[in-house]
């Protein structure tokens, strides 16, 4: 749906929404896409614990990775007036529910807790709208992640993991030859931009990332830097299976839990897949920063944002969503099912594993050395039109055996230039 009239849709119908009072008494109906394994493990956590302070959990969930399901859903929930108490909305996409009016604050618990002095800058101003705290952190997700299994790099005689995109490219080869697929990938618009943006960070570095995936820059997306980064996306084809279209991340990740593959480049919800299937990082598993990005961050955080509701009940169970969102014993349980580091950064981190201490060091060494960048892929850095004309451009490129890297590059300035 294109912006103006998603905008106006969604106006017409907020007044609808506000009136209609979606939730029944201590009643608390979250919506998000948190079904794979690991993930439906985190969210058991927060259920559990809203029912120990009596209250209903009403399951909203909506599968899909990436959550673009689970959106149109939502929109189409919120025009029918009837959005759920909190939904897992992120980035820029939390300023445009709030511009919409549908939005309640939760200050009082921000103040009473003292989320100022707990969150990072960054995790400070994308929860809030003019002013107002409207959304509760629950994580950070690191995406530019490459995942290992150790036995397979062994069996391809690679001995370290590839640290440059040329290291990379001979073990790939070194692996195939052994008969293993070097890369799992599920062909999917989202999946495919987040291989995309990790590269893309790993050869044209942190000033051109931002230029290109925040900034939108019209002359870094039509660079020679985009066209070499998108030439070597396209390698990556020939080190991915052929069954690759289509499918889920998870069953990405399984491919590399069971041997059949050697590498992953996914966020670390992955590792929340690795760790369900009982394996243990730095030992079963190997984690590193993508090629060529290991002293760089690219932030994903998941928030809970509050819709607005009535009726006091409902109210008490959405400030206590808020509060125990952010409570210690949650934020840790959560995040080791998850595979991400808690969004306090005053936790002890003594339960989490080697990846999560590395990607808790990483992003407070990032957020000092300013090289902390948000995903575009995972909705933190552009509107989701320009998220939605990026994917096309990547999607369809990486798919076709006719467009050349120039014309993707030049196609993507376009897309993103129509896309306003
Ligand atoms: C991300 C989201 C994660 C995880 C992943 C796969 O966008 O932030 O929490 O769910 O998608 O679905």
């Amino acid at each position: 749906m294109n912006y103006l009239l998603k905008r106006s849709v969604l106006t017409a119908a907020v007044v609808g929404a506000l009136t209609m009072g979606q939730v029944q008494a201590n009643n608390v109906e979250v919506l998000h896409w948190w079904t794979s394994g690991g993930e439906a493990r985190a969210v058991g956590v927060l259920k559990d614990l809203m029912e120990e302070r009596g209250h209903q959990w009403r399951d909203f969930a909506v599968a899909g990775g990436g959550g673009e399901s689970a959106m149109t859903v939502l929109r189409s929930r919120a025009v029918a007036g009837n959005p759920p108490v909190a939904a897992q909305i992120k980035g820029p996409d939390i300023q445009e529910w709030g511009s919409l009016g549908f939005l309640g604050e939760i200050n009082t618990v921000a103040k009473e807790v003292g989320w100022q002095a707990l969150l990072p800058e960054v995790i400070i101003e994308a929860m809030q709208h003019d002013g107002d705290y409207v959304a509760v952190p629950v994580n950070v997700h690191r995406v530019n992640w490459f995942w290992a299994n150790p036995e397979v790099l062994a069996a391809a005689g690679v001995d370290d993991m590839p640290t440059t995109w040329e290291a990379f490219f001979e073990a790939a080869e070194a692996i195939k030859e052994a008969g293993y697929i070097p890369l799992a990938h599920g062909g999917q618009p989202w999946q495919d931009a987040t291989v995309f943006e990790s590269m893309l960070l790993g050869i044209g570095g942190v000033d051109f990332y931002r230029q290109a995936m925040v900034e939108l820059d019209q002359e870094a997306l039509a660079s020679d830097t985009m066209i070499e980064v998108l030439k070597n996306f396209k390698r990556l084809r020939d080190y991915m299976d052929p069954n690759a279209p289509g499918r889920e991340w998870n069953a990405a990740t399984q491919m590399v839990v069971n041997g059949q593959a050697a590498f992953q480049i996914m966020g670390d919800w992955a590792k929340g897949e690795l760790t369900a299937a009982g394996l243990t990082a730095g030992e079963d598993f190997l984690c590193m920063g993508v090629p060529g990005t290991d002293h760089t961050f690219t932030y994903n955080v998941d928030s809970l944002a509050m819709f607005k509701v009535s009726g006091a009940r409902a109210r008490e169970a959405q400030l206590d969503l808020a509060r125990l969102s952010m409570e210690p014993a949650f934020q840790e349980a959560f995040n080791l099912a998850k595979g991400s580091i808690p969004a306090r950064m005053d936790l002890d981190m003594s339960r989490f594993d080697s990846c999560a201490v590395k990607s808790m060091a990483d992003f407070k060494a990032s957020a000092d050395a300013g090289t902390l960048v948000p995903s575009m892929a995972h909705g933190m850095a552009v509107s989701s039109d320009a998220q939605g004309a990026i994917f096309d451009v990547v999607t369809n490129y990486f798919n076709s055996r006719r467009m050349t890297a120039e014309e993707a590059a030049e196609r993507l300035a376009r897309a993103v230039r129509a896309a306003g």
